[in-house]
């Protein structure tokens, strides 16, 4: 039958539609995936196909944990965010979520059975220590055997130290304002890096502290929903100072890990060629990259930051900002989108969406190449930039179970381009060492609550089943081909 034929040429060769199961099967039985699955196309000979290149899944405490009030754990500031009416859709919370704090073996073995190298996870705070700082056996305990648990399945644990629940008792005096907060999260980092050490083979001080500053403090659509650039700046400040006063800890007790830090990086390009929208793109790139890159690399805040936002300086002490710019041995970098812009007029830039190009269920925009022109970049800017890995990319559809399957087709093809763009750039030159897709499984994407669905397995969260997606067979396969190269 003709239509058949034509469109196992295109299962074979581009591999961007759909098929039904009436399909030829795939004669490779290897693959173990079902032959309506397009597969990532990536060419065996790539930088990225080598065996040394560290693929994981991430995911982070609060959006896939749930059990808020179990074993002593305390408030975090996204249980009270949450809990505000109108700062999360739908009301959402993070009570419940996944329930990965009961199903954690099983969500091992989802994990290890994607044949993934390694893990990308985050500790709940509130969960580890209590308001004196003294360790809370029971919530350290969960961790220890979740870590366990990953290295007897033979994966890599790259473990984030605070993705973004700081303990309400800790924002009742100020939070990330108050420069107290630096000081009691190397307290934190001292007691995880004691308890944990030799069960963790990366550890990230941060996860975008972009979004803990500009989000949680500058705009307030995050926790602690605070909105004022002066607060953004500080609150920078103070989550930079954390990082660089917790690396000490983290190197004398757990010597043979590597240290580093997660920043959230944006893409940013003018409307048109005009002087005036080519500077509102750069400004884009200050405040969203160079704000959190050039204090950690250069030692110092980028002057244009204060172009944009005049009066904004924050409160610097002697000595901070050669403790933020210690030498790390990686960077992690989270990606997901560009932005358009055009000046304002004002000495500011404002979005000049494009029309007509492909977006995700968030509305942003596919954009792989951006990835690849930051990446070469940051080369270009940082003469001593450490080490890359992506601790997160990926892209949110309104994914549905139908049959027993996920068919995320958008996904995998965002998956293989921003694969090949991540490729480009260690061509170009960029030492990047592995790749994390964002997420593992549906979860609590923060004031989005559940509707954005980022897994590359399927949650339903009335059941908690969990349901593989097309993509997660697709980077399986790809994953075991590598193996048997
Ligand atoms: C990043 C966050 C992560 C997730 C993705 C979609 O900014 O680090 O927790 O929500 O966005």
């Amino acid at each position: 039958m003709p239509g058949v034929a034509w469109r196992w040429f295109n299962a074979r060769h581009w591999n961007r539609f759909q098929f039904d199961l009436h399909d030829p099967p795939v004669p490779d039985r290897r693959l173990a995936m079902p032959p309506s699955i397009p597969a990532l196309q990536i060419p065996a000979d790539a930088p990225i196909a080598r065996p040394e290149f560290l693929y994981g899944v991430a995911t982070a405490s609060y959006q896939i944990e749930g059990a808020i009030h179990e074993d002593e754990r305390l408030p975090s500031i996204w249980d009270s965010f949450s809990a505000t009416p109108g700062k999360v859709l739908n009301g959402d919370t993070g009570d419940g979520a996944c329930d990965h704090y009961h199903r954690w073996e099983s969500d091992v073995d989802l994990i290890a059975n994607l044949s993934v190298d390694g893990y990308r996870l985050s500790i709940a705070w509130p969960r580890v220590m209590d308001e004196r700082g003294r360790p809370n056996a029971r919530g350290l305990d969960f961790y220890k055997r979740l870590l366990a648990r990953l290295k007897l399945k033979g994966l890599q644990t790259f473990v984030t130290l605070y993705h973004w629940d700081l303990p309400q008792h800790l924002q009742d005096r100020g939070g990330w304002l108050n420069r107290e907060t630096a000081y009691r999260f190397a307290d934190f980092a001292d007691l995880m890096s004691r308890e944990l050490t030799g069960s963790v083979d990366a550890w990230a001080t941060l996860n975008e502290p972009w979004c803990s500053a500009f989000l949680g403090h500058g705009n307030g659509h995050h926790a602690p929903g605070l909105s004022s650039l002066r607060y953004g700046t500080q609150s920078m400040h103070h989550l930079l100072l954390a990082h660089g006063l917790a690396l000490p800890a983290l190197r004398a007790n757990d010597p043979a890990s590597k240290k580093g830090i997660v920043a959230n990086v944006g893409a940013f390009t003018p409307a048109t060629d005009s002087a005036a929208d080519i500077d509102a793109a750069h400004l884009g790139h200050t405040q969203h990259n160079h704000w959190v890159l050039d204090p950690l690399f250069k030692g110092r805040y980028p002057a244009d930051l204060f172009r944009l936002w005049p009066g904004t300086e924050p409160l610097v002490l002697d000595g901070d900002m050669a403790t933020i710019a210690q030498p790390i041995d990686f960077l992690g970098i989270n990606y997901y989108f560009r932005t358009m812009v055009r000046a304002d007029g004002k000495g500011a830039f404002v979005e000049a969406p494009p029309a007509d190009v492909e977006r995700t269920q968030m509305g942003w925009e596919v954009y792989p190449q951006g990835l690849r022109d930051l990446l070469i970049s940051f080369k270009a800017r940082y003469a001593n930039l450490a080490p890359i890995y992506i601790t997160e990319n990926g892209m949110a559809s309104d994914d549905r179970v139908v049959d027993g399957a996920v068919a995320d087709p958008q996904r995998i093809r965002f998956l293989e381009r921003h694969l090949l763009a991540v490729n480009e750039a260690m061509a170009a030159g960029v030492d990047v060492r592995g790749y994390f897709a964002w997420s593992l499984m549906d979860n609590f994407e923060w004031a989005f609550g559940y509707e954005r669905r980022f897994g590359i397995v399927h949650v339903d969260y009335a059941t908690q089943v969990r349901t593989p997606k097309h993509s997660a067979h697709a980077l399986k396969a790809f994953l075991q081909a590598r193996r048997t190269r």
